[in-house]
């Protein structure tokens, strides 16, 4: 059985017992419902603003919760060389750094440091089971924490030609994970998902701590992703040693996830890289990931669950501007508190629903500010978000992939295309 461990509410304090509540995250029948643990304060030590809390491994899956770390202070810092190297130091010592890549704000320990890599899963809540991409510098970093005696040498050609044409940038690879990697950081799969983002705070941050890092998006699990720092303290503060604040992030949507263990390869989550520009350098169609599942079945990936990168109130995704504009006026009659997220040509629907957030007009624009739309909606308290669907390829595919993960519902009538 899979656990979560909410935090205590309460700061850590030496000398002051600490609270943790642990939570079965896939409750089966039968199972134990919530268990408190009490630790009297022999039962943790401090490491620099880090407690590190051993919980009995009967009331865990594992190694990724064998350690819970819990932090007292976030720092927050303008991403220059001296704060780097002062993050560079802390992700050698194990902890966690927040840092901007051109994507999202990725949440960062040293992949080679199991316990390091536990925390990362105990800071979002993350499932034990949804394995993390490993961000490297460059194409050679990759090569050393995989296994390339399983992969074919057509696959490996294929590899190296993604490598040299897209990174660094919004391409993750799935290939074999190497034995130097630990386990935790796959959830245990044998393969490894690598990544050389392109943002120079991102990649300096890896070349100064001489590590490889494993970098979730820094938001808490099943959240919006952050593309600000703010973002990631509205989730992460209190829970994480430094955010490195770069300012807002240029693509705005995470990487697209390329496994190339299968052939023909496939796409696990569609990205910053239209899925057009790796089948023209592949020369070749790309397969599409497995059908999105329910909350409540096994996930091959469980980045690819139905309902993730969600706001608190529901998200509508509807047909057209005339469809939003329905809909708006039936939940104003129901007594609802109804918003709006709008691409600039809807002129009539920003008339009429307040609040609302333009998100621009081009796919570029749109993915840019989708989710600081997202969590700005949400900060107000709304029980409905309406927008309007989005299709076609390039970034709409992302977009649209998001969208749909978001939502409670879809219309299923006639579509509207952002250019
Ligand atoms: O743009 C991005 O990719 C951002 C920045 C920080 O790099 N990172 C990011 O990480 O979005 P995360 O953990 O939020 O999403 C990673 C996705 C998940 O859907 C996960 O299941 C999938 O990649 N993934 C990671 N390793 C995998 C593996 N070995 N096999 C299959 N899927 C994998
Ligand atoms: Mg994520």
């Amino acid at each position: 059985m899979r656990h979560s461990t909410r935090w205590s509410d309460t700061p850590v304090r030496q000398g002051v017992p600490l609270a943790l509540t642990h939570v079965p995250s896939r409750p089966e029948s039968g199972a134990s419902a919530e268990r408190r643990h009490v630790f009297a304060p022999e039962r943790f030590h401090t490491d620099g603003n880090v407690c590190n809390v051993v919980i009995p491994q009967r009331d865990c899956s594992g190694l990724p919760c064998s350690t819970i770390a819990a932090l007292v202070h976030t720092q927050c810092r303008i991403a220059n060389e001296t704060a780097i190297r002062e993050a560079a130091a802390i992700i050698r010592r194990g902890g966690l750094v927040a840092f901007p890549t051109e994507t999202v704000y990725g949440l960062g320990a040293n992949a080679l440091d199991p316990h390091a890599v536990a925390r990362i899963y105990a800071a979002k809540q993350r499932a034990l089971n949804d394995p993390l991409i490993v961000h490297v510098a460059d194409a050679a970093q990759a090569e050393a924490l995989l296994d390339r005696a399983r992969l074919s040498a057509s696959q490996w050609t294929q590899a190296q030609t993604l490598m040299q044409r897209f990174w660094p940038g919004p391409l993750t690879l799935v290939l074999w994970r190497s034995g130097v990697v630990p386990p935790n950081v796959s959830a245990g799969l044998d393969t490894l998902a690598v990544r050389c983002p392109s943002h120079p705070v991102a990649s300096a941050l890896i070349r100064a701590s001489g590590v490889p890092i494993a970098a979730p998006s820094a938001n808490r699990f099943g959240h919006v992703s952050p593309t600000t720092a703010q973002h990631v303290l509205d989730d992460l503060d209190g829970r994480i040693d430094l955010v490195l604040d770069g300012g807002p992030t240029a693509i705005g949507v995470e990487s697209t996830v390329l496994d190339l263990t299968t052939d023909p390869p496939r796409i696990l989550r569609p990205g910053g890289l239209p899925r057009e520009q790796i089948e023209q350098a592949l020369d070749k169609p790309v397969a599409s990931g497995p059908a999105y599942v329910g909350d409540s079945e096994p996930a091959a990936s469980p980045g690819l669950l139905a309902r993730h990168y969600a706001p608190r109130a529901r998200l509508i995704v509807c047909a057209d501007e005339v469809d939003l504009l329905a809909r708006h006026a039936a939940l104003l009659q129901q007594g609802k508190q109804v918003a709006a997220l709008l691409l600039r040509r809807h002129t009539q629907a920003q008339a009429v629903v307040h609040p609302h957030f333009v998100l621009g007009e081009t796919p570029e624009e749109v993915a840019r500010s989708l989710y600081a739309g997202l969590r700005a909606l949400d900060a107000q308290a709304v029980d409905v978000i309406l927008t309007v669907r989005i299709e076609g390829g390039g970034l709409n595919e992302a977009i649209a992939d998001r969208l749909r993960r978001a939502s409670a519902h879809i219309t299923e009538s006639a579509p509207a295309a952002a250019q």
